[in-house]
């Protein structure tokens, strides 16, 4: 029988993430767990697709902030990467990204990072973010 606890763990199925994705023997080490840096490449590319939605501009990353693996995933399984905007700045967007796993109808907290982009020109300069519309006050 579905219980109310069951019900509230598949929140992840209603929440809306960046990218969700399933991980393939080719990201595993020798050990059988996926490899932090292709997790870490799919946070940066996360964090890419959140701000996508916010500007056209073109964004190089500066910052990914400490990383630190708290739970294992393996292959078959399903990642999901949500992404929170925690800051707009002059010619910065800085985002949260928390990567989860879903086990057994539950979602665990692998990692989480924070993260800065910077809008660049065409000559690689900073240059004021421009947003495709202002966010709710
Ligand atoms: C990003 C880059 C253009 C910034 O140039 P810069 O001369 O340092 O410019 P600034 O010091 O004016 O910083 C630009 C913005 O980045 C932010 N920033 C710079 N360094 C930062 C850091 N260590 N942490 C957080 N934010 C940082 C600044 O606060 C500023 O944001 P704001 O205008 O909203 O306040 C330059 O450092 C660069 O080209 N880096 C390489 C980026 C890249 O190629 N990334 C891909 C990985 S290979």
């Amino acid at each position: 029988m579905i219980t109310i606890l069951t019900l509230l763990s598949l929140n992840y199925m209603t929440r809306d993430p960046s990218i969700r994705i399933v991980l393939l023997p080719k990201d595993t080490n020798k050990h059988g767990t996926i490899f932090g840096g292709i997790i870490l490449s799919y946070i940066d590319l996360a964090g890419i697709i959140e701000i996508s939605r916010r500007t056209d501009q073109k964004v190089v990353t500066v910052l990914i902030k400490e990383v630190i693996f708290k739970y294992p995933v393996y292959v078959g399984e399903i990642v999901s990467f949500y992404c929170n905007i925690t800051k707009i700045g002059k010619t910065s967007i800085s985002l949260h990204v928390d990567v989860e796993v879903e086990k057994n109808f539950k979602s665990n907290l692998v990692t989480q990072a924070d993260l800065t982009y910077c809008a660049v020109d065409n000559n690689g300069k900073p240059e004021p973010i421009v947003l495709k519309y202002e966010p709710e006050k």
